[in-house]
């Protein structure tokens, strides 16, 4: 009998993604995936350190493992991902979980299969987490349970260093993958039947900028949307720096690419944006939407914000509501800034008190989720397109989503998983959709 392997993923879709890598180096290597934690072999966690609940949400699951490690000593306990390559947390992880058997980072993913193998020969514990990036690693074919979605990256690494986050001090500096190995990715993937393909990089919109892929994130875009076949396709993570119309007009020219844009405003006040380093201003951002809508009226736009940062006043989260008045948001993700050592931020005077970031972050989630429930009434009695994700036993139920991300749901005989349907819109609750299913796209 083949050994079990469990991932436990946090963080972002990187991440997640990240994780379908690893699955794909365990798989290669002869284990099987287990659902249950108890049944595994052995057990991976592929950290988040981007705030503090992330970082504590991981050391609580790695420490209730002590038990069952004390009852199955063969078990192999194993950390990666962006905690292990934040400086001194790897010292931390040693000293609180001594059980962990290996510890590897973001930069090094092509050891893991090397690192395991050592791991089984030595008793002593294993740790090889890398400093700076090496060449990109291509030689895995990544286990994707995602179908009928496949995320690929298109880069990795970020050289942004806005003054809150710690991502370009865990993934390194920006490197771009190949056009030809991104192209060749999304065909395999659209003969294979994925019907909705999502480029992933931390800012899709510099890819190529270090010069060397030879093309620009528009072009790069424009190229996998020439691929045959009836497939969506999405991006992720816009930088309002660098998003421009060059990307709108490939948009326009290809009916695949979702008229939905993630583009992360964070804060609506000058001053904060500043402090941030996001190299932008108010103004510049509306611009943006402006254009994009002037090409289509009804695009739609999400976004993320970050409330309590350093030296933000009152007047300055009230230009934030302001602009997600003004924009009208999809859906926002909203976070409060959490301090994250080795940042600009984190040295920075005028810390935002616990009570008055708690205030403001509970009146903007109002206030953008009266956004999302305003967009979702439009949609009664309208016919939308699903792409049918999977089938809700609890529910009785095959949902999926429709171009802008609303999740749709409705009954239907037979398994329409990974079809486009045409769902009539009769019920709306809250951000999901309920309808009737009209007709099947075969
Ligand atoms: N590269 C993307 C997303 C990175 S992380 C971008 O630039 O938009 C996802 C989100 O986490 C960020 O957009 C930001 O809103 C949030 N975030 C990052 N660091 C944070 C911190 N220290 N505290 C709170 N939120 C943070
Ligand atoms: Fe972090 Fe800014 Fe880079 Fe996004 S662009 S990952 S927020 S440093
Ligand atoms: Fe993503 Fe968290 Fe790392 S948001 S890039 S997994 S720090």
């Amino acid at each position: 009998m083949s050994e079990k392997y469990h991932i436990v993923t946090y963080g972002c879709q990187m991440n997640v993604h990240e994780s379908e890598k690893i699955a794909g180096i365990l798989c290669a290597m002869g284990y099987e995936e287990t659902r249950r934690i108890e049944e595994a072999d052995i057990i991976v966690f592929n950290t988040c350190c981007i705030r503090e609940n992330a970082e504590n949400h991981a050391f609580g699951n790695i420490g209730a493992l002590k038990k069952l490690k004390k009852q199955k000593p063969s078990l192999l306990v194993v950390v990666g991902g962006c905690m292990t390559q934040e400086k001194g947390k790897t010292e931390v992880l040693k000293q609180k979980f001594p059980f962990i058997d290996i510890m590897f980072g973001t930069l090094n993913l092509e050891r893991l299969e090397a690192l395991i193998k050592q791991k089984k020969k030595e008793r002593k514990r294993v740790v090889e987490i890398r400093e700076e990036a090496g060449e990109i690693f291509e030689d895995v074919t990544p286990f994707r349970t995602s179908y009928p979605n496949a995320w690929v990256n298109i880069m990795y690494g970020c050289n942004n260093f806005c003054s809150y986050c710690i991502v370009p001090y865990v993934r390194g500096r920006e490197r771009s993958r190949k056009p030809e190995n991104i192209i060749r990715e999304v065909q395999n993937l659209v003969k294979e039947g994925y019907k909705e393909i999502t480029l992933l990089g931390q800012n899709v919109n510099s890819y190529g900028s270090d010069g060397t892929t030879g093309m620009t994130f528009s072009e790069l875009l424009d190229a996998v949307a020439s691929i045959e076949g009836d497939f969506r396709l999405r991006f992720m993570t816009s930088h309002p720096k660098d998003f421009n119309e060059d990307v709108v007009k490939v948009m326009q020219k290809h009916r695949k690419i979702c008229r939905l844009v993630h583009l992360p405003v964070q804060s609506g006040s000058n001053t904060v944006l500043q402090a941030m380093n996001r190299r932008y201003t108010r103004e510049k951002y509306l611009d943006e939407i402006k254009m994009l809508r002037s090409y289509f009226p009804e695009a739609e736009v999400t976004t993320d914000i970050i409330v309590g940062f350093p030296g933000e006043t009152e007047e300055d989260y009230l230009q934030t509501e302001s602009l997600v008045k003004e924009v009208e948001f999809a859906s926002a993700f909203t976070f409060v800034y959490s301090k994250r050592q080795g940042t600009k931020a984190s040295t920075m005077d005028a810390q935002i008190p616990e009570d008055v970031q708690k205030d403001r972050i509970m009146r903007l989630v109002e206030l953008v989720n009266a956004f999302t429930r305003k967009k979702s009434e439009k949609y009664m009695g309208k016919t939308v397109e699903i792409l049918c994700e999977d089938y809700d036993s609890k529910k009785n139920l095959y949902f999926g989503r429709d171009e802008f991300g609303r999740m749709g749901y409705f009954i239907s005989e037979k398994n329409v998983i990974g079809k486009f349907v045409q769902l009539k819109v009769t019920k709306v609750n809250g951000i999901s959709l309920f309808g009737e299913l009209e007709k099947v796209k075969e």
